[in-house]
């Protein structure tokens, strides 16, 4: 193969990584449904329960959501209640349940 059509098979995949991001992107729906099991002990809108140390998780941001499931699930954030209800969590259902976490108000 030659240079001139190696560039732009190059380019092509290039433009392949990127295109394939939002194939990524989080599915909210999903997200929602795992949070059905959250929704015991944060509340269906994520209100929490102050006096049984429930936290609020409403208002807070994605980021913040799915960075505190991942250190729940790796153990850097203790907490046995939390550690048990992220271990069958994917990578993908914690973008997912922290989007539609951020999505309550
Ligand atoms: C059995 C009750 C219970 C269930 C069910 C539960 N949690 Fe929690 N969650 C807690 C408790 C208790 C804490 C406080 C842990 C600590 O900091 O010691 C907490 C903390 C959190 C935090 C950290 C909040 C903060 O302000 O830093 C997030 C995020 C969270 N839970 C998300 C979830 C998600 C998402 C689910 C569902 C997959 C879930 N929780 C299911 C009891 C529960």
């Amino acid at each position: 193969m030659n240079s001139a059509k190696a560039i732009p098979m190059l380019l092509g995949l290039l433009w392949g990584a990127v295109l394939a991001v939002p194939a990524q992107a989080v599915d909210l729906a999903a997200g929602k449904d795992k949070y059905k099991v959250c929704a015991g002990c944060h509340g269906p809108t994520g209100l929490g329960n102050a006096a049984l140390g429930y936290p609020q998780l409403a208002g807070k941001e994605a980021s913040y959501v799915a960075e505190q499931l991942r250190a729940f699930k790796s153990g850097r954030r203790e907490s046995a209640t939390m550690q048990a209800m992220v271990t069958g969590l994917s990578e993908s259902d914690i973008d997912n349940v922290a989007a539609y976490v951020a999505t309550l108000r």
